[in-house]
């Protein structure tokens, strides 16, 4: 049992242990994650460390004392909305990430069918690719959750997914790019079979939101996506993730400002006086937006389009690297910087190539369908995309040569 200690530690002591317990994690600023992480320079690193720290403890809940975080805030969510095709009727909230953001989007959809059609027993249908935070908000949301396997290409059924919507549905919800395949499901065919129905539209652009627009500057093919597909209700899109801005930083944007109050609750059912909330949050941190605002502004355009250069430039570099490997091939298609290798050699196990990848020090994202591995790239990787496809040719060469570890694709991927 650890209770708190009796007397306190000095500060040296406490920040010195913190050190030492971090030693042994995974070194994620050289490049050796395939997940968890966003970074591109120290010098974006302190911008959002010093601006963190100028608001580390204000509580974003607390508007009225603090007006200049909702002034942030709102800039956050104006300059996502213009990103992101935003009309003049748009809107946004700031949530502490993309699973917050879906749970309050499924909510909308949910209060709203009920209220403007009295569905008591709603059903969400969304491609078998969408990210499981679905699952979880179907199942505290008292929503019944049909998956529908996704075609040949990796994309949503549409055709499919229309067969399994009934009088019951509440929304339908599409990838932009979903996580196993970095795929993006036709949105335009989904938004209009939503729209054909009067149910609601959830795009999960959690991945893609700040990097497929920049993505689509350089040059590559990536389809519609975002608020200004005629149907689209809502989108997700994470700061935390391509936006680069330290964790606890996504937004849920509407096409329609007023479909905010779908997922606002507010009582005064209590002697203190009215609460209000468009969060599952109440306290909300303040560093979070502080540090969301001071990354979107220091970066700007620019800095994005570098990040999106930089990790093609990695997937480019990764991918034709790793194919010329015998007995391996990747997964197509993608269309950002997620994808997925695989053994094309039946003499061949993944699991042990995995486990030798991971005694070399890369954290591997093992993919179970198909047996694969599994990455998410970031702009680090552009510094080390050659030397992890050396490591993944000896990784190959080990398995082949009679190493025993594996890593089972069933293992824990979070
Ligand atoms: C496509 C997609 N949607 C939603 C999420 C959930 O986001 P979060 O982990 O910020 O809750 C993720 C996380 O990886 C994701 O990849």
């Amino acid at each position: 049992m650890t209770n708190i200690p009796a007397t306190g530690r000095p500060r040296d002591e406490i920040l010195g242990e913190l050190a030492a317990r971090k030693a042994g994690d995974r070194d994620w600023r050289r490049g050796r994650l395939a997940v968890y992480f966003y970074w591109l320079d120290e010098e974006l690193e302190r911008v959002q460390q010093e601006a963190y720290r100028a608001y580390w403890t204000e509580n974003n809940l607390g508007q009225r004392a603090y007006p200049s975080l909702k002034s942030l805030e709102d800039e956050v969510i104006a300059m996502a909305l213009s990103l992101l095709g935003g009309g003049e009727r748009a809107g946004g909230t700031f949530t502490s990430g993309g699973s917050e953001s879906i749970f309050l989007a499924m909510m909308a959809a949910r209060n709203k069918a009920r209220a403007a059609r009295g569905i008591s027993q709603p059903n969400i249908v969304l491609p078998d690719t969408a990210h499981l935070t679905f699952d979880r908000a179907a199942e505290a949301l008292g929503l019944e959750s049909r998956r529908v396997p996704v075609g040949p290409d990796l994309r949503a059924d549409v055709a499919a997914m229309a067969a399994r919507m009934d009088g019951n549905t509440v929304a339908l919800v599409g990838s932009a790019p979903n996580y196993p395949f970095g795929t993006f499901d036709s949105i335009g065919d989904l938004a209009a079979l939503a729209a054909s129905r009067g149910i609601w539209m959830h795009v999960d652009a959690c991945v893609g939101g700040f990097l497929a627009p920049y993505v689509r500057r350089l040059g590559h093919p990536i389809p519609d996506f975002d608020l200004s597909v005629p149907g689209v209700t809502s989108l997700s899109a994470d700061i935390h993730k391509h936006g680069m801005a330290p964790k606890g930083a996504s937004l849920l944007l509407v096409s329609d400002a007023a479909d905010r109050e779908w997922h606002r609750f507010e009582s005064r059912a209590w002697q203190r006086g009215p609460y209000a909330a468009y969060t599952t949050q109440g306290t909300r941190p303040g560093g979070a937006v502080a540090a969301a605002w001071a990354t979107m502004n220091h970066l700007g355009d620019e800095g994005y389009l570098r990040c999106a250069s930089l990790i093609m430039e990695a997937k480019s570099i990764m991918t034709t690297g790793i194919a010329a490997i015998p007995g391996l091939a990747i997964l197509e298609p993608s269309d950002l910087g997620i994808f997925v290798w695989r053994a094309t050699d039946p003499a061949l196990d993944i699991g042990k190539v995995a486990a030798a990848l991971d005694a070399e020090g890369w954290l591997v994202g093992r993919q179970q369908e198909p047996d694969g591995v599994h990455l998410h790239l970031n702009p680090i990787h552009r510094e080390v995309a050659e030397e992890y496809v050396d490591a993944v040719a000896r990784a190959v060469a080990a398995a082949r040569g009679g190493a025993t570890a594996r890593i089972a694709a069933t293992q824990a991927t979070y």
